[in-house]
């Protein structure tokens, strides 16, 4: 039998709301029909208290620091699987038997090709573009090459769709960055694994073979597992927004894919980077910087600190500050970023400001030091993050489309503007 909840109403209405309990004894209130019952509606800036769907893909708990994949503990994924085995996982629900994993790698590398045509789009964009416009904009333009994908996609039509995303992606990004860098497009390989492909596709020049490092290999597998999926936040809330009103998956991965870029979303990464130079710049002291993210009359945040959800370590951060540190030492590198990142971080963490907001590292802290070193440019760290993100974003538009319980997605608002009044033509305006 489920619990009730009673609401008590200033005009004296009453009505019982169903708590409805998650499979980790999360609680939730249905208010689905408050309006319709009593005129109500709730009012959620930031939707920090609002569910909008049940899920079943991520379980994420941010105040012990607890994040899974279909139940699968991301340490575990980290350290034993492949991104394209979790892209599997993520979408289908289960992990593939080893035939499932072979189809579903061999059906991703087949459609890694873009279509010729689209070769010419990277022309008109100009040369300083940002790469996660071209990205969002070469993602968008796939609509108009599978014109059949639709918003109420059959299981197959999707199967094909989202093999055709999670490849093409590796090749758009790659093909953003040589624009960028004036060199010739490198063509994706059949023979490579996922990301040794796009570690080709990125590096490799006419004139000098990509030798691949095993080492860089493996964090990059790494880099695109932690970020694949994190639950309702921005970009995948704006993907199912933009899906439910029957928008096909390349154009919802599109909008995601913007919603991504902001600064205190996905573009993030960059940030981190760019302030941790800044402070390399200045001197190295980082008090300067910790005092400016404490002053409330300052815009400066910590970046790649706090989170809408996480009021304890960010699981991922935990094991990227691992992997960056054995990962430099592994190829004998030594980047004075980290050494003040850590420092910053250690500073953070005792100072009561920080403290007291429970503001701790997320995985953005790390993950452009690691990008840094594998040779990846600053302006595409986003874009990285664009790449691992896609099989959630899928798994995210295949659950709602299953959803028997889905709407198109309309807010209400609380109207506080102008109420009615008479037109005034021009003249006689004051
Ligand atoms: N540096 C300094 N102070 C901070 C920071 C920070 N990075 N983050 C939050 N605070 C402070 C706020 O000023 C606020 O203080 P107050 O209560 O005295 O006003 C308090 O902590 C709560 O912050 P909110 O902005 O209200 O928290 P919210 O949940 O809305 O924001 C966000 C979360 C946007 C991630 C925020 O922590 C932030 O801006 N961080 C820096 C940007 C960043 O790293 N974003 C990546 C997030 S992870 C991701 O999307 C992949």
């Amino acid at each position: 039998m489920s619990d009730t909840a009673k609401l008590l109403l200033p005009d004296g209405q009453s009505l019982d709301l169903q708590v409805l309990t998650g499979t980790e004894k999360e609680k939730a209130i249905d208010i689905s029909e408050l309006r319709s019952k009593t005129g109500y509606i709730t009012l959620d800036p930031g939707f920090v208290n609002t569910g909008s769907c049940e899920s079943g893909i991520t379980y994420l708990d941010g105040e012990k620091g607890v994040l899974q994949f279909r139940g699968y503990p991301i340490e575990e994924l980290a350290e034993n699987s492949t991104f394209i085995e979790v892209a599997y996982l993520l979408i289908n629900g289960e992990l593939p038997k080893k035939e499932q994993l072979n189809n579903f790698s061999d059906r991703i590398n087949g459609h890694a090709m873009i279509h010729e045509d689209m070769r010419h789009f990277f022309e008109g964009f100009s040369q300083n573009a940002h790469p996660m416009v071209i990205l969002s904009a070469m993602v968008s333009s796939l609509s108009a090459y599978y014109a059949e994908a639709s918003g109420r996609a059959s299981l197959e039509e999707l199967e094909i769709n989202s093999a055709r995303l999670i490849a093409k992606i590796s090749t758009i990004a790659a093909f953003s960055y040589k624009k960028s860098a004036g060199q010739p497009f490198v063509y994706p390989r059949d023979d490579l694994s996922y990301c040794e492909n796009f570690l080709n596709m990125m590096f490799s020049v006419p004139a000098e073979p990509y030798e691949m490092n095993p080492e860089i290999v493996q964090a990059l597998e790494l880099l695109l597992i932690l970020h694949a999926d994190h639950e309702q936040n921005c970009s995948a809330s704006t993907v199912r927004v933009v899906g439910s009103s029957r928008a096909n998956v390349y154009a919802s991965v599109a909008s995601g894919i913007l919603a991504l870029w902001g600064p205190l979303h996905g573009g993030a990464n960059q940030q981190v980077v760019q302030m941790l130079q800044n402070i390399l710049e200045d001197g190295g002291g980082i008090s300067k910087y910790i005092e400016m993210a404490k002053n409330q009359n300052s815009e400066f945040r910590l970046m790649g600190f706090g989170h809408r959800v996480y009021k304890n370590f960010d699981p991922r951060a935990r094991i990227l500050k691992n992997t960056c540190d054995s990962l430099l030492k592994k190829l004998g590198i030594n980047d004075p970023l980290l050494e003040i990142a850590i420092e910053l971080e250690a500073t953070a963490l005792n100072d009561d400001y920080f403290i007291e907001r429970k503001l701790y590292p997320t995985l953005d802290f790390y993950t452009g030091i690691i990008y840094r070193t594998i040779g990846i440019p600053l302006n595409m760290f986003t874009v990285m993050f664009a790449l691992g993100r896609v099989p959630g974003w899928i798994a995210q538009w295949k659950e709602m489309h299953e959803d028997p319980k889905q709407k198109i997605a309309r807010p209400r608002q609380l109207f506080t503007g102008q109420t009615k009044r008479g037109f005034v033509p021009a003249v006689e305006r004051n």
